[in-house]
């Protein structure tokens, strides 16, 4: 009885001949590299890179009676309208720029944040009071007053957006972190530093959160520090309190900018 169930004898005889000749291949090529190929280093000299005497002069030679031919020396009108021209050139890529737009001035490194506006949870669109978020859970927030039928929606949860979590104090290990926290519940950027992806894994247990584009991983117990992958920044973290009503606040905006950490961070 054929012990492989449904394989055939024939398939299975072609993937050991296959598997047995690309070893015999491998192994042949081996003993040749170690043992027949000349231990011999040879090197080769490169030339000079400078052109000699006489080529140079040559070309020398050849430019002069380019520029005696095409009389442009003797021509004024034509060499200055050319030199004109010339200078002129530049200045279609300052036209270019403009046409990129405003310069963007201080809008990337400013957030909607602002000192008591409130976390509002991003799926019921309710404000968030401490006991709505659970030790291990994650909640995505957005700062009051931000719609999805805004214009330029977008653009500001593109750098406002922001995970909420809440771990025991004691297992906070990084002290700003713990001081810009309310009894344990912490807020960062959900805009991971790498290239902007919004990081939507949080482990529970590890207290990591994992950004799904490039594998980027923050660890939300140490200061969102990058324990690994490309990011180059550790998450910004916003700080929060609870206003007379108890509903979460932010205390400011964010003191650094979020997001890709391509820019120069002041
Ligand atoms: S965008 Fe997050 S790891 Fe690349």
């Amino acid at each position: 009885i054929w012990p492989l169930g449904h394989i055939s004898a024939l398939n299975f005889a072609l993937g050991m001949t296959l598997g047995v000749a690309l070893f015999a291949i491998g192994a042949g090529a081996v003993h040749w590299a170690r043992t027949l190929m000349s231990d011999e280093e040879v090197a080769d000299e490169r030339h000079a890179i400078e052109a000699d005497t006489e080529t140079r002069a040559k070309v020398h030679a050849d430019f002069k009676q380019g520029a005696k031919e095409s009389v442009i020396g003797r021509r004024k009108l034509i060499r200055n309208t050319m030199l004109g021209a010339l200078t002129l050139v530049p200045l279609s890529g300052v036209v270019l720029l403009r046409d990129l737009g405003p310069l963007p001035g201080t809008s990337l490194r400013h957030t909607m944040w602002s000192k008591g506006k409130l976390l509002v949870n991003m799926n019921t669109n309710e404000p968030l009071r401490p006991a709505d978020v659970a030790v291990g859970s994650l909640t995505f927030a957005k700062p009051e007053g931000l719609e999805e039928h805004d214009e330029g929606f977008m653009n500001e949860i593109a750098k406002a957006a922001l995970m909420i979590i809440r771990l025991e104090p004691d297992a906070i290990k990084d002290k700003r972190e713990l001081e810009w926290s309310h009894e344990g519940i912490v807020a960062y950027s959900k805009i991971c530093t790498h290239v902007g992806c919004p990081i939507s894994l949080y482990e529970q247990q590890t207290h990591h959160a994992l950004c799904p584009c490039h594998q980027s991983t923050f660890d939300l117990a140490d200061g969102a520090r990058v324990i690994f992958g490309p990011a180059g920044h550790a998450l910004p973290q916003l700080r929060i309190g609870v206003n007379d009503e108890g509903y979460l606040e932010a205390l400011g905006d964010f003191d650094e900018p979020v997001g890709p950490s391509f820019w120069e961070r002041g």
